[in-house]
């Protein structure tokens, strides 16, 4: 902050010098405001509007920017210009938790989102994901329904175990990223030391038209992707720092510090798909890695952090419908519904402009489309203001090789996706438990699911939970029942829904064991 250049001159926001920091125009030392105090107005009009609306889920967040560079040949999969050997690119990174609010503790039990704008010439690429590799829940239908149930009661405004719990339970989709959301990844030590994951399948186009299936991975460099805050850790730093992780990331990168990951893929050739004996599609469930191993692409490393936070990051707006040329979507509901969801909240939360914001505008590619005008537009629009014509106007042209396109064909229905052989909902969470925890990580899954349970809970809902544990598995089941009945002990049980928030001791707090 200290620097010896003079300060420049106060002005209004047309440029013109303000008269005073400190004083407003009045008549006479003690008389009344005048009007035509416009310096006044001005600065107290903007503070009033200073405030955007904060995005509908993942409103806490922050980010900083960086690069990515291609480390390893996957060009025979994708034509993608950015993944192209020896490619290097902007990018632009925010993470997040899910339901708490913008002012929200950054240690709320949640999963964490992991975007990634990726400023390419062939226009922005956006991929907008988590710390784990898969979701709740498996269509679109259900996602806003899901998101109520982990923010805030109607009644009291406040946050309610028993509704996550009522939802969770009667979607055992849900097991798998549960899961994970009552295991470490539910408190992240920090942001630098934690993956991300595209989670859904996506496309792959190559040069020569071949498609392929993918799965986006991205593994800190800085450990096993497991760093992790206990129960208690979180809960003393809610109240020490709320802002514990977005300082990190930020102090991190001042001192140079800057954290990197490495991306990797799963590709599934295009037919595999029709037959694997899990449906590829379904974003509750991960291809093993024995099927589909790994293969490492690129390196994504954050140096830079913002200057101006409000302008770089809160009206930063990432959206799955960014597609560049090589990629693309694919049959997963979610996905598809999130390539319309996102544009939509943007022009909601920030205009139809939002394109405009510098943060959010094509950085390595230039920007010829036809919209034009609109509120908060700031590039001219040029003739022809049409197409076709025959002014010199841009002309659209089909992709080489074909766009990231499949075959589909059926009556329309409402149902879920055909079953496959492999596709059940306890099996992946199961394995989760028993082979990829250890035994104090499993001690403190039971801790954290017992301790959730028993803070609000109430009956018939508390039943369904032991009995989805048991589904998951048998022994874990038994233990949290067992353990949940052990921190209910004295307590009188939660009445949940009708009557939560009368209940001495009740909190809504999520995820925070007593
Ligand atoms: C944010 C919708 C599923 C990751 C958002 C926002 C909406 C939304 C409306 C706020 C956008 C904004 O105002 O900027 C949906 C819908 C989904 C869905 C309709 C399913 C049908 C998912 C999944 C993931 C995910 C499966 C991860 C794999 C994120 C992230 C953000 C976000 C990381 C924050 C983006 C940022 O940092 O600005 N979602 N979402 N969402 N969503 Fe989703």
């Amino acid at each position: 902050m200290a620097d010896k250049t003079p300060a420049p001159r106060t002005t209004t926001d047309a440029g013109i010098p303000a008269q005073s920091d400190e004083h407003s125009l009045t008549l006479g030392r003690d008389g009344p405001i005048v009007l035509n105090d416009h310096y006044l107005i001005e600065q107290m009009a903007n503070f009033n509007r200073e405030r955007i609306p904060e995005r509908q889920p993942h409103a806490k967040g922050s980010g900083a920017f960086g690069h990515f560079e291609v480390t390893k040949d996957v060009s025979k999969f994708t034509k993608a210009k950015f993944l192209q050997p020896g490619a290097k690119v902007e990018t632009a990174v925010r993470f997040s938790t899910v339901a708490g609010e913008r002012g929200s503790p950054d240690t709320w039990r949640d999963p964490r989102g992991f975007s990634v704008k990726f400023y390419t010439e062939d226009g922005n690429f956006d991929m907008v994901g988590n710390n784990t590799p898969i979701f709740f829940i498996r269509d679109p239908m259900k996602f806003q329904h899901f998101i109520r149930s982990q923010k805030r009661r109607a009644d009291n405004g406040l946050r309610d175990h028993d509704m996550q719990w009522d939802f969770w339970t009667l979607s055992p989709e849900s097991a798998h990223q549960v899961t994970y959301l009552m295991g470490d990844r539910g408190v992240p030590k920090n942001w630098r030391e934690m993956n991300g994951y595209g989670s859904h399948t996506y496309m792959l186009v190559s040069a020569t038209g071949e498609k392929f299936w993918v799965k986006w991975h991205f593994h800190t460099d800085l450990g096993d992707g497991n760093a992790h805050l206990t129960q208690d850790e979180a809960d003393k730093m809610a109240g020490q720092d709320g802002d514990y992780h977005r300082r990190d990331l930020f102090d991190h990168i001042a001192r140079g510090e800057f954290p990197s990951w490495t991306l990797k893929f799963q590709v599934m050739p295009f037919e595999d798909a029709k037959t694997y004996r899990i449906n590829p599609f379904d974003l509750t469930k991960t291809w093993p890695h024995a099927d589909y191993p790994l293969m490492e692409v690129g390196k994504l490393a954050l140096d830079t952090n913002p200057v101006d936070w409000d302008t770089q990051i809160e009206q930063l707006a990432f959206e799955p419908n960014n597609m560049v040329p090589g990629i693309g979507l694919s049959p997963d509901k979610m996905l598809l519904a999130r390539g319309f969801s996102y544009a939509d909240a943007h022009r909601a939360r920030l205009g139809v402009n939002y394109k405009q914001i510098p943060v959010n505008q094509a950085k390595a590619a230039e920007v010829h489309s036809y919209s034009r005008a609109g509120r908060g537009r700031t590039v001219n629009a040029v003739d022809p203001v049409y197409a076709p014509n025959s002014y010199g106007g841009p002309g659209a042209q089909p992709e080489t090789g074909g766009e990231a396109t499949w075959m589909a064909d059926g009556d329309m229905v409402r149902a879920a996706y055909t079953l496959r052989a492999g596709d059940d909902d306890w099996s992946q969470p199961g394995a989760l438990v028993r082979e990829v925890m250890d035994d104090p990580q499993r001690e403190r899954f039971v801790k954290n699911v017992s301790g959730h349970l028993a803070d609000g809970v109430s009956e018939p809902i508390l039943e369904r939970a032991f009995a989805y544990w048991r589904n998951v598995d048998r022994d874990i089941g038994d233990r949290i029942e067992k353990a949940t009945r052990d921190v209910l002990g004295g307590k009188s049980q939660s009445p949940g829904m009708a009557s939560a928030a009368s209940i001495s001791g009740y909190h809504g707090v999520p995820a925070t064991s007593s």
